[in-house]
């Protein structure tokens, strides 16, 4: 396999895949405008600050180093911020984007691992999902995810571009190795909330809806461990490059863990008590979100790993302790030292 671009290298899930390409040998190269990604999340290989839908970058990455295949996570990526500002979406996800696929049709280079979203099955009748259920997003962020899967498949048909989409669900945990982990600011997910209250003192978790249709009347979501998630998108360069054809996959574990559950389980992995507030339903919140994963298993033969959810809690929780400021952590630490 010759250079792979990654584009949002230097967010969580992407520093995790470029540490993953690494350590198998793989050579790298991040574009990264850093608007939420760190510098010091991505632990080797070639990292260059700066935007996807700058057209100069973009040609001078592709006329400097041998790339033959793209994995493209650069992103705006907040539900709740997709509603209220949809241009910044469409712009970024959908606009931008289009100017990297443009560069990488003008030099041939046909292979694309995306990253797409849950988002794009809106509120799914039928669970665990598949990925033949209607796609209908209930937000712009999905919205911008479904209409960058069509231009995928319009390339395929028009210059022949090979393309991989992966619709993750909820990414948790942390690398095993303690080196990275997720430092969003604001943090919206809901592990790295719950181990964030621990650390500050005063903090509280807010519960959104304990009146839905579910057991305990939390929702209910699919959590996927972050080296898992990096591991199908090995598994999918590997299958482009063997040429087994265009496809779209769930990532998910298959399982289901509702909002109580989580803060049973960090409780019990922690062994602290977690302070809760509830709160009303967040808009736009489907009770239950579970991936059929069956596809990627058999045709990838995608494993994975980290199935357990103490194990994902875990990993996160040994990031966020040694890691109190994220990648600030550090700086701070060496300014404490003197
Ligand atoms: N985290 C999840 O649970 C989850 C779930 C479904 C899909 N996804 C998708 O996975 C991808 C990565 O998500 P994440 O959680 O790591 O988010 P993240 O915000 O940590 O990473 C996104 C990265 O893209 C960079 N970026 C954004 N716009 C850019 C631009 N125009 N040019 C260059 N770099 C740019 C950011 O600086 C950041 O480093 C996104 O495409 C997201 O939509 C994430």
């Amino acid at each position: 396999m010759g250079k792979v671009l990654i584009t949002g290298g230097a967010g969580y899930i992407g520093s995790h895949v470029v540490k993953r390409l690494l350590e198998r040998g793989i050579e790298t190269i991040v574009l990264d405008n850093l608007q939420t990604g760190h510098r010091e999340a991505v632990v080797g290989g070639t990292c260059v600050q700066g935007d996807i839908g700058d057209e100069r970058i973009l040609q001078e990455i592709f006329a400097g180093h041998e790339i033959d295949s793209v994995i493209h996570m650069a992103a705006d990526c907040l539900v709740g911020d997709s509603t209220k500002a949809p241009l910044k979406y469409f712009n970024n996800n959908v606009n931008k984007s289009l100017r990297l696929l443009g560069e990488m049709v003008e030099r041939r280079v046909n292979k694309m691992v995306f990253s797409s979203s849950a988002a794009v099955y809106g509120n799914p009748s039928r669970v665990p999902i598949e990925e033949d259920s209607p796609a209908l997003p209930i937000n712009p962020y999905g919205e911008t995810k479904l209409i960058f899967e069509k231009i995928l498949e319009s390339c395929k048909i028009a210059h022949g571009l090979q393309y991989i989409s992966l619709r993750y669900f909820n990414a948790a945990g942390a690398d095993p190795d303690g080196l990275i982990g997720e430092d969003h600011h604001p943090e919206t997910h809901l592990i790295p909330t719950v181990l964030k209250a621990l650390l500050r003192k005063g903090r509280r978790v807010p519960i959104f809806g304990t009146d839905y249709d579910t057991p305990d009347g939390t929702c209910i979501r699919d959590y996927i461990h972050i080296v898992d998630i990096a591991d199908a998108h090995i598994l999918a360069l590997e299958a482009l490059h063997a040429g087994e054809g265009c496809d779209i996959f769930n990532l998910g574990n298959g399982n289901g863990f509702s909002v109580q559950q989580i803060i049973q389980a960090t409780s019990q992995v922690t062994g602290r008590t977690i302070p809760v507030m509830e709160s009303q339903r967040r808009p736009g919140d489907p009770p239950v979100l579970i991936a059929s994963s069956e596809k990627i298993r058999k045709r990838l033969g995608w494993i994975p790993q980290y199935g357990k959810l103490e194990e994902i809690i875990d990993t996160a929780w040994r990031w966020h302790r040694t890691h109190p400021h994220g990648f600030r952590s550090s700086v701070l630490k060496k300014g404490v030292g003197g």
